[in-house]
């Protein structure tokens, strides 16, 4: 039986933020999700996990409460990698075997982990397996230090390490499986005599080799050993996670235009024979469906949109359903609660909240439908506005279907409009309207004939 103990208390001081390091997000989880999820995979049925939080990152507590199954164990105050473990040791239960995560290490995948695990327990004299990587640029990085026989010695942090071992190339990825009974005895052992005064547990391993048991070395891939550290790795780590899933979404029959320009999230999905032009924006569960497009530098977060919707450039969609074969945009914005049949249309400049609109409804310029239900068919011309909010409350408007709404209407709610009705271009609509009826309230027009003409010569005599 296996305990994954996965660090998650340290000060995170290189990312300069008020945020925990480990609740930073990258493609949108927080890294601590992606790694939470190697460490479940890797403790399985029998095994479990315990995440080490300090007092300081209370915000981590908070956000572990929706993983019931995690034991929580708190460092106080942290003191380095080898004390957080330290921290840990109360929750071990019976676990023979103890694998420890780094929480800023998101990219690793469990089958890594359990590749280290078995590393471990294929040599009945290892005391500890340790995951290293080869990569270009090591800065920053603990070396892995070795004999001339090519044995492991030790780990050596950046900060206490001598010129010729900063020119080592394998690093530690932070990742480990130590036999149970060995760690309990070298955790109190350790001592904070380096440059950084912490307890490193990477002299859990250096304890190992002198006493002769032998550390297993299990080298990795370096694209997966990424740390988080600052926010260019933080940057570096989303850029990867997103180049993945856009390959994804390509091969499961989707175009991107410039997929390097394309932002999709961990959540989206995108149906065959979807395409998505430059610079879009997809976030949080978005679904798109198939044979949509969506226009260049629309951003999309948490909506729903059936097949065949054309999204036209520049729209801002958030919350929504859109049906199939819905056209929006260019230049639209959908906010949360608009649910749109199929064949609706919503052109430029129009915004809508908490807005159902019906099977064919047409919208296309310049209008604010909120707090709104419009029947289908109906046509909504330019400039028309629902007036939902009276300074105190939101009011509903009403539209029933076959309904022609001139341009400039305002719909002063709550208010009733029958199916079939007409309302007139500019009218201020303060009533309910009957079916079929014809609505006209505007100020009749007076011609002043020559008036024109009369007021240019008054102007440009200087006259008021
Ligand atoms: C650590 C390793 C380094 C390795 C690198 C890989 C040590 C001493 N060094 O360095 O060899 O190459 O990871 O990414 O272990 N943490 C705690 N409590 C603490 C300090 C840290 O829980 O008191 C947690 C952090 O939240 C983090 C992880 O441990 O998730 C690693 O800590 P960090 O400070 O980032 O160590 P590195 O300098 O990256
Ligand atoms: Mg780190």
């Amino acid at each position: 039986m296996t305990v994954v103990v996965l660090l998650a208390a340290g000060r995170g001081v290189r990312m300069r933020s008020e945020r925990p390091k480990v609740l930073h997000e990258a493609a949108g989880r927080p890294l601590l999700d992606r790694v939470l999820d190697t460490a479940k995979a890797v403790a399985g049925d029998a095994g479990h996990v315990v995440v080490v939080v300090s007092k300081e990152n209370a915000a981590i507590g908070e956000h572990l409460k929706a993983h019931p199954d995690v034991r929580v164990a708190i460092q106080d105050p942290p003191r380095g990698t080898g004390d957080a473990v330290r921290a840990a040791a109360t929750e071990f239960g019976k676990a023979r075997r103890v694998v420890v995560l780094s929480g800023d290490v998101p990219l690793l995948d469990a089958r890594a982990v359990l590749g280290l695990l078995s590393a471990l327990e294929a040599d009945p004299k290892a005391a500890a397996a340790v995951l290293t990587a080869r990569v270009t640029n090591p800065s920053g990085y603990g070396r892995i230090v070795r004999d001339r026989g090519g044995r492991f010695r030790k780990v050596v942090e950046e900060k206490d390490s001598s010129n010729n071992e900063k020119k080592i190339v394998e690093i530690n990825t932070g990742t480990y499986a130590f036999d149970r009974a060995f760690l309990e005895k070298a955790l109190p052992l350790l001592t904070s005599k380096n440059s950084q005064n912490e307890f490193y547990l990477t002299d859990v391993l250096a304890l190992a080799a002198k006493a002769k048991r032998k550390v297993v070395t299990v080298e990795g891939d370096p694209a997966a050993a990424l740390g988080v550290n600052s926010r260019a790795d933080l940057a570096r780590v989303d850029t990867i996670l997103r180049g993945r899933n856009a390959e994804a979404a390509m091969a499961a029959g989707a175009t991107l235009l410039r997929p390097e320009t394309i932002t999709l999230d961990d959540g989206v999905t995108l149906g065959t024979d979807v395409v998505v032009e430059p610079f879009v924006t997809l976030l949080g569960k978005t679904r798109v469906g198939t044979g949509s497009r969506i226009g260049q530098g629309t951003v999309v977060r948490d909506s729903i949109f059936g097949k065949s919707v054309t999204v036209r450039p520049y729209c801002v969609i958030e919350s929504a359903v859109v049906g199939d074969g819905a056209v929006v945009g260019p230049f639209a914005r959908l906010r949360e609660g608009t649910d749109l049949a199929g064949g609706v249309h919503v052109g430029n400049f129009v915004e809508t909240k908490k807005a159902k609109l019906h099977t064919g409804v047409k919208a296309n310029h310049l209008t604010y439908l909120g707090d709104t239900e419009i029947g289908e068919r109906t046509n909504v011309g330019a400039g028309v506005i629902t007036c939902n909010y009276d300074g105190f409350a939101k009011n509903r408007t009403t539209i029933g279907r076959d309904v022609f709404v001139g341009s400039d209407v305002q719909f002063v709610a709550p208010v009733t409009i029958g199916d079939g009705a007409i309302i007139a271009a500019g009218t201020t609509v303060t009533d309910d309207v009957p079916e079929n009826a014809l609505a006209l309230a505007r100020a009749p027009q007076t011609n002043l004939q020559g008036g024109g003409a009369k007021y240019r010569e008054r102007k440009a005599a200087g006259k008021k």
